[in-house]
C-alpha cells in the first residue's frame, strides 16, 4: 500500500464533513473540486473553467475516488472530517505531505447546533419527520452532515414567517420547485400548519423518482394530507390552483428560470428563490469592454453567478413584482447565499416598466447575456413595426394585461357595440392568457385572450378588440398568432373562437372553420369556428 493509499483509507475510515481539491496537475482540464455528503452517499462537484459536473460516490468508493483524483487531477486537499482538518500536498517529485490539526469550527457548532433555541422551528418541537429525512438523528439532535441545511431550511421559513405574518389570509397555496429530499417542503409545511396555523395546500415537484415516492410516503406516514409530491419538470407543471408562494431552495440551474418565470406567469404574490449554480450565464458570457471579469475562470463563475440574479431581479422587476436581493445565509453555511425576494404589486407604470427594460437590454448586449428566464418572459414581449410606427405585443397572463384587455374591450364591445357579454369581466379572466400590442407610448390599443375548456387539450380564444384608429395593422392575428403559440406550448391540440358573423372570412383566412350552429348573442349573430394545432 502507498503513503497515500494509507492516509487516505485511514481518513475515510472517519466521518468526512467535506473536502476540497486544488491545484490541478494539468491546466485547462478540472480547476476544483469538492466533496460533500449526500444521505448515504457523497457528492463530488468537479469545476473545469465553464462547467461543473457532479457524481455521486457510495462509501465503499470514497476512499478511491479521493486517491484518484490525487493521483491524476489535483496536488493539494483539505479534507474535513467531525474532529480534524487533513492538508494533503503532493510533491512535484511525488512525495506526499499531510498535516492534522483540530477542526474547532466543528467543535463550536457541535456545542451550539443541538441546543440553539433561537431558530424558528425549536429543536424540542421539532416535526418527527426531520427524522426520516436524516436531518435530526434519534437522540433528537441535529446530525452533524445536515446542520448546513437545517440552518438554511429555519432561515429560510423565517424570511416566510416575515411575510406571513403581516399577510392576513387563512389559507396558502405553496409549490416548492426542485423540492428534492424535501427537507424545505416538510418544514415549510410544519411552520404553516403549527406554528403560523393557516391552512396551507403545498406541492414539492422534482424530477427525481424515488425521492419523490419517498416523500409522498413520509407525507401519508404523518399524516400531512395537504402536502403532496409531484415526480415532473418545473417546465410541465400546471397548478390547479393559483399559487400563493413559490419556493424554490438550490433549484439548480435553468430550473431556477423555469420556476421564477412560472410563479410571474400564474401571477404567484409571493416568491423566495434562492438559486445555485448559474451555467447558462458562465457558459456564454463574453464582453468587450469588461473582459476582466471573463479571463480567469473563477472570477467568471462568480460574476456569471450575481450578473444571472441581477438580471432575475431586474425581469421580475419588469414583470410587476417589488423585488429584494438579500444575503440568505452565512457563507460557511452555503456558498450559495443569495435570496431572490419578491412580491406581486400593481404598481409597475409603463414608463417604468420601459427605463427596466432598457437597462436589462444593454446589460443583456454589453454581456452576451441572453438568459432563459430572459427569453421566457420576452418571448412574450416583442416589437414590431405597422404604418412606420413601433408597437409591441405582450404576452401573459399578468394583472397589468387583464386592466388593459379590460379598458380595450370596454372601448370596442361596450362603448361601439354595445356588447356586454365581450366587455364585461367574467371569472375566466382571472386565469386566461392576454395579448396585448401597445404603441409607443404604452397605451394599449388591441387586445385579446385565451382561456382554458374543461377538455384539457382545448382553448377558446376570444375577446378580439382593436380600438377603431388600429384596425388596418392585422394586429387581431398578430395577437391570434400569439395566442396560439402558447396553447401548443401547452400542447393543446384544438382551438376555438366564437366569431362574429362578420368576421368569419378573417377567421377562415387564419385556418379555422364552423364547428356549430349560429346562435344570437346580445343582437350579433356569433359561429363557432375551430381548428386543429
Ligand atoms: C440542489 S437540489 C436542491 C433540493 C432541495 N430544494 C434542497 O434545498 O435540499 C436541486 C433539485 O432540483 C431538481 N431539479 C433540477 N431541475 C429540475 C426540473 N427541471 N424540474 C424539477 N426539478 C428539477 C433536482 O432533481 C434536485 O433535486
Amino acid at each position: 500500500m502507498t503513503d497515500l493509499q494509507k492516509l487516505i483509507s485511514e481518513i475515510t475510515q472517519l466521518n468526512i464533513i467535506k473536502a476540497a481539491f486544488s491545484v490541478p496537475y494539468k491546466k485547462d482540464e478540472l480547476v476544483k473540486c469538492t466533496l460533500r455528503p449526500m444521505g448515504e452517499k457523497y457528492q463530488f462537484e468537479s469545476f473545469t473553467k465553464t462547467q461543473a459536473f457532479h457524481e455521486n460516490v457510495e462509501k465503499n468508493g470514497l476512499c478511491n475516488k479521493i486517491i484518484s483524483l490525487l493521483t491524476d487531477s489535483f496536488r493539494q486537499a483539505e479534507i474535513f472530517t467531525e474532529e480534524y482538518v487533513y492538508g494533503i500536498k503532493i510533491s512535484s517529485k511525488g512525495k506526499v505531505l499531510h498535516n492534522r490539526r483540530r477542526n474547532t469550527d466543528v467543535k463550536k457548532e457541535d456545542s451550539n447546533h443541538n441546543r440553539e433555541k433561537n431558530h424558528i422551528i425549536d429543536l424540542d418541537n421539532a416535526p418527527p419527520v426531520l427524522c426520516d429525512i436524516g436531518v435530526i438523528g434519534k437522540d433528537g439532535k441535529i446530525i452533524n452532515s445536515r446542520y448546513d441545511k437545517y440552518k438554511q431550511i429555519c432561515r429560510f421559513v423565517e424570511f416566510i414567517d416575515d411575510v406571513v405574518k403581516k399577510d392576513p389570509r387563512e389559507e396558502y397555496n405553496i409549490i416548492d420547485f426542485g423540492c428534492g429530499k424535501s427537507y424545505l417542503t416538510f418544514i415549510c409545511y410544519h411552520y404553516m400548519t403549527e406554528i403560523a396555523n393557516k391552512k396551507v395546500n403545498i406541492v414539492g415537484l422534482d424530477l427525481k423518482k424515488k425521492v419523490i415516492e419517498d416523500c409522498n410516503a413520509l407525507a401519508i406516514k404523518y399524516g400531512y394530507d395537504s402536502l403532496k409530491f409531484l415526480c415532473m419538470d418545473i417546465k410541465d407543471y400546471n397548478p390547479e390552483v393559483r399559487p400563493d408562494m413559490v419556493i424554490a431552495l438550490h433549484a439548480c440551474d435553468v430550473a431556477t428560470d423555469y420556476a421564477l418565470y412560472n410563479a410571474y406567469r400564474w401571477q404567484a404574490d409571493y416568491i423566495f428563490s434562492v438559486p445555485c449554480c448559474q451555467h447558462e450565464m458562465n457558459g456564454k458570457v463574453k464582453s468587450d469592454d469588461f473582459s476582466l471579469l471573463c479571463d480567469y475562470g473563477l472570477l467568471k463563475e462568480r460574476f456569471s453567478a450575481l450578473a444571472t440574479d441581477a438580471l432575475r431581479g431586474k425581469y421580475l422587476e419588469f414583470c410587476g413584482y417589488s423585488v429584494d436581493v438579500l444575503e440568505f445565509i452565512d457563507i460557511e453555511h452555503s456558498p450559495k447565499n443569495v435570496l431572490i425576494r419578491a412580491k406581486r404589486t400593481t404598481k409597475i407604470n409603463d414608463k417604468k416598466r420601459k427605463l427596466i427594460k432598457d437597462r436589462i437590454d444593454s446589460f443583456t448586449k454589453e454581456f452576451n447575456a441572453n438568459l432563459c428566464f430572459g427569453s421566457l418572459v420576452f418571448q412574450n414581449c416583442k416589437e414590431f413595426e405597422a404604418g412606420n410606427e413601433k408597437y409591441s405585443l405582450v404576452v401573459g397572463k399578468s394583472s397589468m394585461l387583464l386592466k388593459d384587455a379590460l379598458t380595450v374591450r370596454n372601448a370596442v364591445f361596450g362603448n361601439e357595440q354595445n356588447y356586454k357579454a365581450g366587455s364585461s369581466r367574467d371569472k375566466d379572466d382571472d386565469t386566461a392568457w392576454f395579448a396585448g400590442i401597445y404603441d409607443k407610448e404604452g397605451r394599449a390599443v388591441a387586445t385579446s385572450r385565451m382561456i382554458y375548456l374543461e377538455e384539457k387539450n382545448e382553448r377558446l380564444l376570444g375577446k378580439i378588440a382593436v380600438l377603431a384608429d388600429y384596425r388596418k395593422f392585422g394586429f387581431g392575428s398578430v395577437m391570434l398568432s400569439a395566442l396560439e403559440n402558447i396553447a401548443k406550448e401547452e400542447n393543446a391540440t384544438k382551438l376555438f373562437v366564437n366569431a362574429q358573423k362578420g368576421a368569419l372570412g378573417f377567421y377562415e383566412k387564419l385556418g379555422y372553420e364552423k364547428c356549430g350552429n349560429s346562435y344570437t348573442e346580445e343582437d350579433i349573430e356569433m359561429i363557432p369556428v375551430s381548428k386543429e394545432v
